[in-house]
């Protein structure tokens, strides 16, 4: 379903929807995050932990385990979804992803836990994946448990003159696997923004939230 939507609303997001109070919010978790390569002769097969760097509680960094199982009992392994339950699509919530669910948040104060958001490069269309940098980037689960974003808008689309439509079935399964200088050079949970990546250790990925 496509409805006409005034710009002033432009960047509308789970994230914005919190920092605005509108609401209070809901908490999954904790889950495992299990990731696996989507080429057949990928190796990645395994599990994301997070970690710090000695005697710096933020940012939190994110590794990539080639584990058969998480580890129970380990709060590395261990992540959260929190959501507002006012956006979705296709019917699924959309929130975001967090960990160390009773830290201090950069922001917005006083929430608790350090959600994960991306950073970026100039030169670069790969996104590092990172907790606690003070924002938060829209993800949800479909049927399948599998980890989606979404965009209210698609600048693919965009006209001279014509104010773009919003969309809520804008779904995307970006997710990558890539050798980072993230903490340590490490391989780390990415995100393309869109075509192949800029980075050539990235493989593409599925993102599952699976029970311990
Ligand atoms: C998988 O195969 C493709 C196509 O042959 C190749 O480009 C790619 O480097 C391979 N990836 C790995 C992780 O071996
Ligand atoms: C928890 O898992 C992390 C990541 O694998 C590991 O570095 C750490 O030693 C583990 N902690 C315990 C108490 O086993
Ligand atoms: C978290 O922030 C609150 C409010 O600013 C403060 O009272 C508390 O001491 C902080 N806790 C930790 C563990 O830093
Ligand atoms: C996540 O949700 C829990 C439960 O409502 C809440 O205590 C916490 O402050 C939330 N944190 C963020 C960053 O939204
Ligand atoms: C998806 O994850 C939720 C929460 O961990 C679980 O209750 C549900 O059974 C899972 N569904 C599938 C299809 O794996």
């Amino acid at each position: 379903m496509k409805i006409q939507f005034p710009t002033i609303l432009l960047g509308l997001s789970a994230a914005r929807a919190v920092s605005a109070q509108i609401t209070e919010i809901h908490q999954e978790g904790p889950f495992a995050l299990r990731v696996k390569g989507q080429a057949p002769n990928s190796s990645i097969n395994g599990y994301f932990t997070w970690y710090n760097l000695k005697g710096v509680s933020a940012p939190s960094f994110i590794s990539y385990e080639p584990l058969s199982y998480p580890m129970i009992g380990n709060s590395s392994f261990e992540w959260y979804f929190n959501y507002t339950g006012l956006i979705q699509y296709r019917g699924h919530e959309v929130g975001y992803l967090l960990a160390n669910p009773t830290a201090n948040t950069t922001t917005p104060s006083p929430y608790r836990g350090q959600p994960l958001d991306l950073s970026y490069k100039p030169n670069s269309n790969v996104g590092i994946a990172l907790l606690g940098i003070g924002g938060a980037f829209d993800a949800g689960f479909d049927a399948d448990n599998k980890t989606f974003s979404t965009s209210e808008f698609d600048d693919a689309t965009y006209l001279p003159g014509v104010p773009p439509e919003y969309s809520e079935d804008l779904g995307y399964y970006r997710w990558a696997v890539c050798w980072e200088l993230s903490g340590y050079y490490r391989q780390t949970l990415s995100w393309i923004t869109v075509g192949e990546p800029h980075n050539p250790t990235c493989e593409f990925v599925d993102l599952m939230r699976v029970k311990f």
